[in-house]
């Protein structure tokens, strides 16, 4: 059986994930989330990179859920069907968590499951032509493991809209719902990818990871909480190698080590 995902590295800092099961327009079933979760956890902790595309081969970003897979569940038990649903569940949250800042590249269809992957993108870029959607209320399921990601990423609002309607909607209506935060045409989505990640590859390795988290979490705590916690990164990062490279770089006049580092 061939992989249903490939790691490519295009240039120094940047690994692409892709999902490589175009002939089913990249549905994920068991081995697809185990190795996408695998994939995860591996980059996260990889040094020599900084930042991840997750894309997808073919005519669509991903389709969501293989609907074969989810259909043969009928035959699993209760205890199965949960070990399954929380598998899905720690991928999502295994890419949302990643350390890198992660960039979504979606062209085609981004469905389902597929819609919660575009979710959990810290920066998504979507072609003009893409389809968003949840769609599962039309297959008499419900958008499960993806809705806490899908809800924080575009609201209560948008959601309770989405979820319920089950239209597919245009990539430029995931522009307005927050959902993606670039719409191009199909001939410009890689250049559009490369030039966020020229601006990722700028910023200092740790403190990528530090702001990811910070955006992550903050507007879910306490004023006092928030600032709290915040007050203490702000603290570390400025006394830090890195943060006293980035300042010092900047009053020198020349490219932190980081940046001189990408840019070969
Ligand atoms: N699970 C399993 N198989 C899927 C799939 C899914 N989620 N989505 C697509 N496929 C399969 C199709 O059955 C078809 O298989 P076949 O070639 O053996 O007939 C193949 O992928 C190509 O699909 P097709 O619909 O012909 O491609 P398309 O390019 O015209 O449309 C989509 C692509 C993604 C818009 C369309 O396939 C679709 O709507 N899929 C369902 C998406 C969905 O509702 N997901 C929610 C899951 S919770």
């Amino acid at each position: 059986m061939t992989a249903p995902l490939r790691v490519e590295r295009p240039r120094p800092g940047v690994a692409r994930v892709v999902l490589d099961r175009p002939e089913l327009r990249n549905a994920f079933d068991d081995v697809l989330i185990e190795k996408l979760t695998e994939t995860f956890e591996a980059l996260s902790s990889d040094d020599s990179v900084r930042v991840v595309v997750l894309a997808g081969e073919g005519k669509a970003f991903c389709a969501g859920a293989d609907l074969s897979w989810m259909k043969r569940m009928v035959t699993y038990g209760p205890e199965e069907n949960r070990r399954d649903a929380a598998a899905l569940a720690a991928m999502f949250r295994r890419i949302d968590t990643c350390s890198k800042p992660v960039v979504g590249r979606i062209q085609g269809a981004a469905l389902g499951g597929g819609a919660g992957l575009v979710a959990v993108c810290d920066v998504a870029v979507a072609t003009e032509d893409a389809l968003l959607g949840t769609t599962e209320v039309r297959l008499g399921i419900v958008p499960g493991v993806i809705s806490p990601f899908v809800v924080r990423k575009i609201g209560e609002s948008q959601a309770r809209r989405w979820f319920l309607t089950g239209e597919r909607f245009s990539s430029a209506e995931a522009l307005r719902a927050g959902l993606v935060h670039a719409v191009v045409p199909e001939s410009a989505l890689d250049a559009e990818v490369d030039r966020v990640l020229d601006a990722l590859l700028l910023g200092g390795p740790e403190a990528l990871a530090e702001s990811k988290e910070l955006a992550r979490r903050m507007g879910r705590l306490p004023i006092d909480e928030a600032l709290e916690e915040a007050t203490g990164v702000i603290a570390a990062r400025r006394a830090s190698p890195e943060g006293q490279e980035g300042m010092r770089a900047f009053l020198e006049r020349r490219s932190p080590s980081w940046a001189a580092r990408s840019a070969s």
